[in-house]
């Protein structure tokens, strides 16, 4: 088994964790989420699922991770030995590697219009007639499977030189990049003709549009977003280091992650609304918004600068989030299974990538294949936001409420009693995580199923 590492200061362990979360679900996934689910409703619903269900699945999974020093397999079965526990962790693993398959087809697209940038493409069309550069895109027969399999090298590269050279450093340097451009862009977003619409749409509730679907896919979106329920957040946290406080780190990162979210909303819809484009246009969303916003810069170098600049941070933080999902799987290989670290990023990336290229087909020659009414991109995506993360999150409650003893979750938590706040606060967490979380995901989901 690898020695294993751990991060170098809580800076590096914040911007780690954040940057699992922040990616193309903040970016891609939560402004077409909003357009799909009716606004400003459902924001508000994310924004609930977030302080009571995810916040305590979070610090479930910290505990677990740090408490057992292993990855999702490992950990259960080291704090309880001789149980079934240890399946909850392969069928994370299932869910994190799921995930990878249609993320990289996602990660893929950014990286095309990364290269459409530099060639200057969004410069010399005029705003309104920006051609459907994403259609063309998508139809192309070996484009996307071209760029999925770059996304998916690249991922591969970063988590085969482990956790501290190649991980920590590359997410240090390129999140707080991120958050100044994303700043940069909804200035200008705000700015267009027509852009107060898309603020109306984000700030004014209508609650009638809140249906059970409507709530299980704000909680889904809330999983996806800090990466929960599949074992992510557990496997970087048992790097965490064992003074560092859980709390802070958590509600550090599930801050930044809901501030990046809403930020991306205010950067897309307005331009939406001022581009005409249908807000429940789904996965296509940004990649027709942004280059409507680009290309109404009026002066092409100004336009280019700003296209080159925003593409590359979205690769870079789709990296940082997909290298997590990677590590997860990785890390399973590498302790259960005695693999090296490099041979064991490549079982994994030859797995991801078939699937990852059936789920780019399914916009091209496969779209008219369905799975229960789904393309198989569909299908992967639902059946990781809307299913195996809840589960996964509900069943890491359930672990850390009843099958924990409380006084060890109290000692992880407040580190021995150590972090004031932790200590203060400890009761109502332990509620939260204990009765609160397990029963309204479990509510909500039977509701749905129900209905
Ligand atoms: N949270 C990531 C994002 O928002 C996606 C992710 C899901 C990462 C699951 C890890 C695990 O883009």
């Amino acid at each position: 088994m690898e020695q294993r590492e751990t991060f170098s200061s809580r800076f590096s362990a914040i911007m780690v964790m954040a940057g699992s979360a922040i990616g193309l679900g903040n970016i891609w996934r939560f402004p077409y989420m909003v357009g799909e689910n009716g606004g400003a409703a459902y924001i508000i619903i994310y924004l609930l699922a977030t302080l009571f269900l995810s916040v305590p699945i979070f610090l479930s999974e910290s505990i677990i991770g740090r408490r057992s020093q292993r990855g999702t397999f490992g950990a259960l079965q080291v704090l309880a030995p001789g149980t079934k526990w240890k399946y909850v962790g392969l069928l994370t693993v299932f869910s994190a590697l799921t995930v990878l398959c249609f993320y990289s087809v996602v990660g893929g697209w950014s990286i095309y219009y990364c290269l459409k940038s530099l060639t200057f493409s969004f410069s010399n069309v005029n705003a309104h007639q920006v051609p459907d550069m994403f259609g063309t895109l998508i139809a192309h027969p070996w484009i996307p499977l071209f760029c999925h399999t770059v996304f998916l090298l690249l991922t591969a590269m970063i988590v085969g030189f482990g956790v501290k050279k190649g991980i920590e450093r590359f997410s240090s340097i390129t999140l707080p990049l991120l958050f100044f451009l994303i700043l940069v862009i909804i200035i200008y977003s705000m700015s267009l003709p027509g852009a107060s619409k898309g603020v109306a749409y984000l700030v004014k509730p209508d609650f009638s549009k809140i249906t059970p679907s409507v709530v299980v896919a704000a909680m889904g979106q809330s999983f996806f977003s800090l990466s929960l329920g599949v074992g992510t957040i557990l496997t970087y946290s048992s790097h965490i280091g064992r003074r560092e406080k859980l709390l802070g780190a958590g509600v550090a990162t599930a801050l930044s992650d809901v501030l990046f979210a809403l930020l991306a909303g205010f950067a897309i819809m307005p331009a939406v609304f001022a581009a005409g484009i249908e807000p429940g246009a789904g996965p296509s969303l940004i990649f027709e918004t942004l280059p409507y916003i680009f290309a109404s810069m009026g002066s092409p170098v100004v336009s280019a600068i700003a296209a080159i600049l925003f593409f590359v941070a979205i690769l870079v933080a789709a990296l940082t989030s997909s290298i997590s999902i990677l590590e997860t799987g990785v890390s399973y290989l590498t302790e259960q299974k005695n693999m090296s670290r490099w041979p064991a990023v490549f079982v994994l990336f030859v797995l991801t990538w078939i699937v990852g290229c059936l789920c780019s087909l399914s916009f091209g020659p496969l779209k008219d294949f369905h799975l229960m009414g789904c393309t198989i991109f569909e299908f992967c995506d639902k059946l990781t936001a809307n299913f195996l993360m809840t589960l996964g999150g509900f069943l890491f409650t359930l672990f850390v409420g009843w099958k924990m003893s409380k006084s060890d979750v109290r000692d992880e938590l407040t580190l021995g009693g150590t972090d004031r706040t932790a200590v203060r606060l400890f009761g109502l967490l332990y509620f939260l995580i204990r009765y609160i979380a397990p029963l309204v995901i479990i509510t909500i989901f039977l509701t749905n199923l129900i209905l």
